[in-house]
């Protein structure tokens, strides 16, 4: 007797008629038109099941702290990093850890069951990391809560920097971070890129840093971060994050970097809501978009994901954990309009982004953990298109979050009963 049978389920590459059966927490059977005992049948009625979404890029030390203690009224990159130092002598581990389950809540019930994190390693309290990390263990059984030691205010420029970001590493946070173009030149940010991926290399770890998020075509720190990738054999375990300055650089140079980039295993995220919002604020018009080349990336074989990066906090005040408004920003910044340009952005914040984090057991094949996600759509067009509703999200076969699905009933005259929103073919 089967622990759970999903049947009659569409899936993201297009099989449709599909049944999912699970045993003890895994997929144990993906097949057509399945039918077995089991304790729970569930008749998913041609709708999507996809495997949960995946943030790859996040702060969950400072959501939730929107006007805390002002809002950002420039809604520049740096003055949010001010407004942050403004922030962190008034943090307490209990509204941290407070407002980080809040947030986990919000993201169960999006379907966003795994969430790469970057703590604030520059205050020598760190305090932030000891909440994270208590609130890493809190989580555990519902959302795959990863890591990153990032040294906000530059880990040359801090005093003491490298030190507590050892220590934060100590303590069990689990991937390298960094911010580069923070440093105060570009000498000591390729030096920062050198040390920390030294530091992950012979810890054993991933590495995930901030590179060139600003509008500076020559910020070209993805250049040395792809250089100590392929040096220290760290192939597949590094990504930049943002890589903005990519949107300014020049082509020719772009020609040279994108196979480097791809020849380096290095993945890249971007975070289209963010990089939308705070890059080009010191252009006039026309006003750049900002965001890294993201289909001139995947063209040239990088694993590009999707990141949210910020929910109401000193850099954004929008947000509610939802990766498809993250796909459907993307696919609007980047121009990802064709069929195939949307699925990319689907996959972005799925199995891309589990790809950057390393995720074990991740998918819809047997063997899989029985994790996933059923929207309200019929794929993953139609879910991007309706940030879709998300009838049932499932962790390891244990239903987690349940929305009801969503019609609405018209009532016009001479079209009594019309439903309009969505409707099954
Ligand atoms: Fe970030």
């Amino acid at each position: 007797m089967l622990d759970l049978l999903i049947t009659n389920t569409t899936l993201p590459d297009g099989r449709s008629g599909m049944s999912i059966a699970v045993q003890n927490g895994t997929i144990t059977a993906v097949e057509p038109g399945l039918q077995a005992p089991a304790h729970e049948t569930i008749d998913a009625g041609g709708y999507l099941l996809s495997p949960p979404f995946v943030d790859p890029h996040f702060h969950m030390d400072a959501t939730l702290s929107y006007g805390l203690p002002r809002v950002n009224e420039s809604g520049t990159l740096l003055e949010g990093i001010a407004l942050w130092g403004e922030l962190k002598p008034l943090l307490t581990a209990e509204a941290l850890v407070e407002r980080a389950l809040t947030y986990c809540d919000w993201a169960v019930a999006k379907g966003l069951l795994a969430i790469r994190s970057h703590v604030d390693t520059s205050d020598a309290s760190l305090l932030a990391v000891d909440a994270l990390l208590e609130v890493k263990k809190q989580v555990a059984p519902y959302i795959d809560l990863q890591l990153v030691a990032f040294p906000q205010d530059g880990v040359l420029r801090t005093k003491g920097g490298v030190d507590d970001l050892k220590r934060a590493l100590d303590k069990g946070v689990d991937v390298v971070g960094g911010i580069p173009h923070f440093e105060r030149t570009m000498a000591d940010g390729a030096a920062s890129v050198r040390l920390l991926c030294e530091i992950a290399a012979e810890r054993g770890l991933l590495v995930d840093m901030h590179c060139d998020e600003s509008d500076d075509p020559l910020s070209r720190h993805i250049e040395t971060l792809a250089y100590e990738a392929q040096r220290l054999g760290l192939q597949g375990r590094v990504n930049g994050s943002h890589c903005t300055s990519m949107h300014s650089m020049d082509n020719y140079y772009v020609s040279k970097l994108l196979p480097l980039i791809a020849e380096s295993g290095v993945s890249v995220i971007a975070n289209p809501l963010i990089n939308i919002t705070l890059q080009g604020r010191h252009d006039t018009y026309p006003k750049r978009r900002g965001m890294t080349r993201v289909p001139e990336l995947m063209a040239a074989g990088v694993n590009v994901a999707f990141g949210h990066d910020c929910v109401m906090d000193p850099w954004y005040g929008m947000g509610s954990g939802d990766m498809l408004e993250v796909a459907h920003m993307g696919l609007h910044v980047a121009q990802m309009t064709s069929q195939k340009g949307i699925r990319q952005c689907f996959d972005a914040v799925t199995t891309n982004a589990a790809k950057v984090m390393h995720l074990k057991g991740y998918g819809l094949d047997v063997g899989c953990d029985a994790s996933f996600v059923l929207l309200q759509a019929r794929d993953p067009v139609e879910a991007i298109r309706l940030r879709a509703n998300r009838l049932k999200v499932w962790k390891k076969g244990q239903l987690l979050a349940a929305t009801p699905e969503v019609a609405t009933k018209l009532r016009l005259s001479g079209r009594p009963g019309s439903t309009a929103f969505l409707e099954r073919s």
